[in-house]
């Protein structure tokens, strides 16, 4: 007799090996598999990050970003109203400068009429429901692309942390609710801390850029805000090696000695590990930034019919829910949240 004959379920009990465990009893029905669900992504968990430029009824398409425009502040209000309709909570403005405004020192970065800060008083006065998300470091302003001051190849740290102080300080006065020092300076976050306080902005909210690392994932964006062919050199001296995750525990538990009221991570999918480890640890408001590189690439496989772009879409961005991340930071912001409203 040979075994081809011999019933299948006589040669493999797998009751037995299992100890009776079924795992796919609860995967049967779409019904048992929405009940069982640990992780789900709401509207509440989107900062929708847009990009702002001079003019009127401006809307310019960015290359590497499909979908994804440079807006005049005109069309600024209505990307901030669309997010109020939708109910996405924040969004996070960046300047497209122009380059006849920018220097070494960054100084329109001070100005309290530049591009973020008439943004800000516009979107303020329209739509006061949303809450507005600012960047802080000079590299939209910088005629080198370096977040900090330079000097001789060398980027200066607390020249620079008295620099971005008073950039948060002007940002908060036309109209910020949340500070996001992305810059990786030591100490600024205190130092922003202790300025706003004394201005009298107590209530103005610091989101640190807590684990920033000197990530290739940035290009994209680097073109949008047309710092991407100015940089000189990289920006290894200040952003993370993404070689390092304890260094990322040491940064959050200074950032939030000096008064972060939110943690992020940044980029986002390829530091997952990241993101659950600074989670557990301090158990801190957490945030990840999905990107522009992950953006691209996403759309990108997409386009291409790689990949079901919205599927990859909504694994991606759930992969953040279930390491920790309390929101996340998505140019996404904006389709997720209609088809969860649906
Ligand atoms: C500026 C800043 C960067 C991003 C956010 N703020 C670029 C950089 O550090 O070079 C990247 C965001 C993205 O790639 O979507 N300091």
């Amino acid at each position: 007799k040979s075994t081809m004959d011999t019933p299948l379920s006589a040669m493999t009990d797998v009751g037995s090996i299992t100890g009776g465990r079924r795992m796919r009893r609860n995967r049967r029905s779409d019904w048992s598999r929405r009940l069982i669900r640990e992780n789900a992504l709401t509207i509440n968990d989107l900062i929708w990050p847009i990009f702002v430029m001079d003019g009127d009824n401006e809307a310019q398409p960015i290359g590497a970003m499909p979908g994804v425009d440079r807006l005049s502040i005109d069309n600024a209000v209505r990307a901030a109203e669309k997010a109020a309709t939708l109910g996405i909570p924040v969004i996070a403005l960046f300047p497209y400068t122009n380059p006849d405004l920018r220097d070494d020192e960054g100084s329109e970065a001070l100005n309290e009429n530049n591009l973020i800060c008439r943004a800000l008083r516009a979107i303020k006065k329209e739509v006061p429901e949303v809450g507005l998300m600012t960047d802080v470091a000079l590299d939209p302003y910088t005629s080198h692309g370096h977040d900090g001051l330079l000097r001789d190849g060398i980027i200066l740290n607390d020249e620079t942390v008295e620099q971005l102080t008073r950039q948060a300080l002007v940002q908060a006065e036309a109209g910020s609710d949340i500070i996001g020092p992305s810059d990786m300076m030591d100490g600024r976050i205190g130092a922003i801390r202790a300025v706003l306080d004394n201005q009298g902005y107590t209530d103005t909210q610091i989101m640190a850029y807590t684990a920033k690392y000197a990530s290739a994932f940035y290009g994209p964006f680097r073109e949008a805000v047309g710092a991407n062919s100015t940089l000189k050199g990289d920006k290894q001296t200040y952003q993370m090696d993404p070689s390092n995750t304890d260094e990322a525990l040491m940064e959050a538990q200074l950032d939030i000695n000096e008064g972060a009221d939110m943690l992020m991570v940044k980029p986002g999918m390829p530091y997952l590990d990241v993101l659950r480890r600074l989670k557990d640890e301090f158990a801190m408001p957490t945030f990840a930034y999905q990107v522009s590189g992950e953006y691209a690439m996403l759309c990108a496989a997409g386009q291409n019919g790689w990949l079901d772009q919205e599927r990859v879409m909504w694994e991606s961005l759930l992969a953040f829910k279930r390491a920790g991340a309390d929101g996340i930071l998505t140019y996404f912001a904006p389709t997720i949240a209609e088809t969860l409203k649906r």
